[in-house]
Order: C-alpha cells, then sequence, then structure tokens
C-alpha cells in the first residue's frame, strides 16, 4: 500500500505539502497541486482518515441521522446536507434509525467511536437522553424538523402547528365540520405539533376537539391504513381526514377507496409534504409542503459554522415558511356539494 513518503516521492515534494494537499489546507500553487493529485491518483494513495483525525482532531465528517429513509421528504433532507458538506469539504455519514431512539442511542455511540465532528439529527422521541453523551463531549448538534421539549439545541424546522392550522381551517372554509386527525407518534414534535394546530382550528370555529376523531400511530402507510378505518367507522362518519403526513395519506387513501368512497365527493384528505414533482405527472393532494432541500442545507451550514467556530453562542432556531397548496383532493363535504 502506497504512503504519503511515496507520493512525495514521485511528486518531488515534501510529505508536507502533500498533507496540505489531502486536508486542503495552507496555500498550494495550481501546478503543485496538479502534480501531487497526479502521483496520487497513479499509486492509489488513501489518506489515512485516523492519522488526520490525530493531527487536526477533525475527521471532516458530519453524520445525518434520519427516520425514515423511505421517505422521499427525508432523502431531499439529505440532498441538501450533501450539498452544503461537500461545498466545505465535507464527507457525510448517512443513518436511518426508523424512529427508534434504541437505534437513535446505538448510531450516536458508534459514531461518536468514529470520531465524527458533528451530527445532524432528525430525533426519534421527544428525549434528549441519548444526546446526553454528544452534550457530554461538546461535540456540536443540530436538529432538522423536529424539536425537544428538553435541552437547548441548534435547530431547522417548519411550523407544524401553524401548518396543519391552515390545512384545517381550509377544509373549515369548505364547510366541513366533522375532521379526522391521523397522527403519528405522541413521543414525535411535529405528530403533537399537527395535532395541536388541528384542535385550535377546530376549536377558533367553535367545534372543538371530538377525541373520537384524533388518532395517534406512527407515520407509516400501515398505519395511516389502520387509523381511517377506525376513522371511518366513527359514527357519523366524517367528511374529512387530515393525514398528519404523506405516508399516512397514503394509507387512508387505500382505507377510503375499499369502503368505495370517493375523494373529494365523499370524503376530502389533506395532508403534509408533497412529492417530488417528478414523480407525480398529476399531483392531487392538497399539502402543506416544507422546504427539505433548504432544511438540510441550513442546518449543515450551521452545524459547520459551529465546527469552524463562527457564528453567535447563542442557540440558533431557524424556522422555514411551509406552503399551503390546494388541489383536488378536498372539496366541500357532501351536503354542503348536493346544495350548490
Ligand atoms: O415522516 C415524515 C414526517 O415526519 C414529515 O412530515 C416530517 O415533518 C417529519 O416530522
Amino acid at each position: 500500500m502506497s504512503t504519503i513518503s511515496d507520493v512525495a516521492k514521485r511528486a518531488g515534494v515534501s510529505t508536507m505539502t502533500v498533507s496540505r494537499v489531502v486536508n486542503n489546507s495552507g496555500y498550494i500553487s495550481q501546478e503543485t497541486r496538479e502534480r501531487v493529485e497526479r502521483a496520487i491518483a497513479e499509486l492509489g494513495y488513501v489518506p489515512n482518515a485516523l492519522a488526520r483525525y490525530l493531527r487536526f482532531k477533525q475527521t471532516k465528517t458530519i453524520a445525518l441521522i434520519l427516520t425514515d429513509i423511505t421517505n422521499p421528504f427525508f432523502t431531499t433532507i439529505a440532498r441538501g446536507v450533501e450539498d452544503a458538506a461537500r461545498d466545505q469539504g465535507f464527507s457525510v455519514i448517512f443513518c436511518n434509525t426508523d424512529e427508534s431512539e434504541t437505534e437513535q442511542t446505538e448510531y450516536l455511540q458508534l459514531l461518536l467511536q468514529r470520531q465524527v465532528d458533528g451530527f445532524l439529527l432528525v430525533p426519534a422521541s421527544d428525549s434528549d437522553e441519548s444526546i446526553a453523551a454528544l452534550r457530554a463531549r461538546g461535540v456540536p448538534v443540530v436538529l432538522l424538523d423536529r424539536r425537544l421539549s428538553v435541552g437547548e439545541f441548534d435547530s431547522v424546522r417548519c411550523d407544524s402547528v401553524q401548518g396543519a392550522y391552515e390545512l384545517v381551517h381550509h377544509l373549515l372554509a369548505l364547510g366541513h365540520t366533522r375532521i379526522a386527525v391521523l397522527s403519528g407518534s405522541k413521543a414525535v414534535s411535529t405528530a403533537v405539533d399537527r395535532v395541536a394546530g388541528y384542535t385550535r382550528a377546530m376549536c377558533e370555529a367553535g367545534i372543538g376537539e371530538d377525541q373520537h376523531l384524533v388518532f395517534y400511530d406512527r407515520f407509516t402507510q400501515g398505519d395511516g391504513y389502520r387509523m381511517a378505518q377506525r376513522a371511518l367507522a366513527a359514527s357519523p362518519r366524517p367528511t374529512a381526514i387530515f393525514a398528519a403526513n404523506n405516508f399516512i395519506a397514503f394509507g387512508a387513501i387505500r382505507a377510503i377507496q375499499e369502503a368505495d368512497l370517493r375523494i373529494p365527493e365523499d370524503i376530502s384528505i389533506v395532508t403534509f409534504d408533497d412529492l417530488p414533482q417528478l414523480w407525480v405527472m398529476d399531483p392531487f393532494l392538497t399539502v402543506v409542503t416544507q422546504p427539505a432541500y433548504e432544511i438540510g442545507h441550513k442546518a449543515t451550514e450551521l452545524l459547520l459554522d459551529r465546527l469552524a467556530g463562527e457564528g453567535p453562542v447563542e442557540t440558533r432556531e431557524i424556522m422555514l415558511p411551509a406552503e399551503l397548496i390546494v388541489r383536488k383532493s378536498s372539496g366541500p363535504p357532501p351536503t354542503v356539494a348536493t346544495k350548490l
């Protein structure tokens, strides 16, 4: 295996010069840089990341820990993270926890052992227990998409309460009064905040909250299907469903179709998180769409500022705007529609 000395000899420079090229640090003329990079390629030299860490106390590596790598909302976040990290010469390790705090704790421990410089985390639950080890070592953490009720963390997310309020207000303005909400786990802030936005809109309209129409489970299609079946069995049946995220909505649509109901003629459905426009030729879901790419990109810039010792000392909580897009999945309730 080629060493840094072999590269230096081949390129006719010192090992310090090779190290500067590899670590992108210090001034190097373009001609020298090209000569060293050519020698690295010819010898197949692979820099030793551990040696770099021991010298610079930095591996130029950050970790992104997501909760559902199959959801395009999170893969779009990952794209924003990778672009921002690459711009500053950092690598990214991606991990998926499936909304499990146990897996989250295991990944955090594993990545700490690999001397990851900083963490971007979508918390699997509203607890900072598994993050305590990072705080104890002073390793920077930025939360994405969700907040924690305990601890002070830099974060980048959208306002789920406001987004949910706007979706439900849209249904109320159409004439709906029997609206069910299907949400994720109570351990997750976005699930809780979306129900809070629903409740605020229902109470403002003087309708209040009917506990028989409020469901919590997980942000999955299977759970969306089962929650929707229970909602459709309520009497009188709701004329609209607010699904707290896209996967719950897909499961709910399957249950609605199995009940031989039409959308929106018999029942309306609204949700969070659009699908990437390239995936759906004729999008029909009324949604609140979150700027997932910007959430990832902004959070990474914030983390790298921390690693560079830049930016204000106080915690930075960045809220990005979400956008309501009204489409064909929401319409007047059946009784109102027949009067039109
Ligand atoms: O599962 C995806 C959902 O959970 C998204 O709406 C996102 O906001 C996350 O909290």
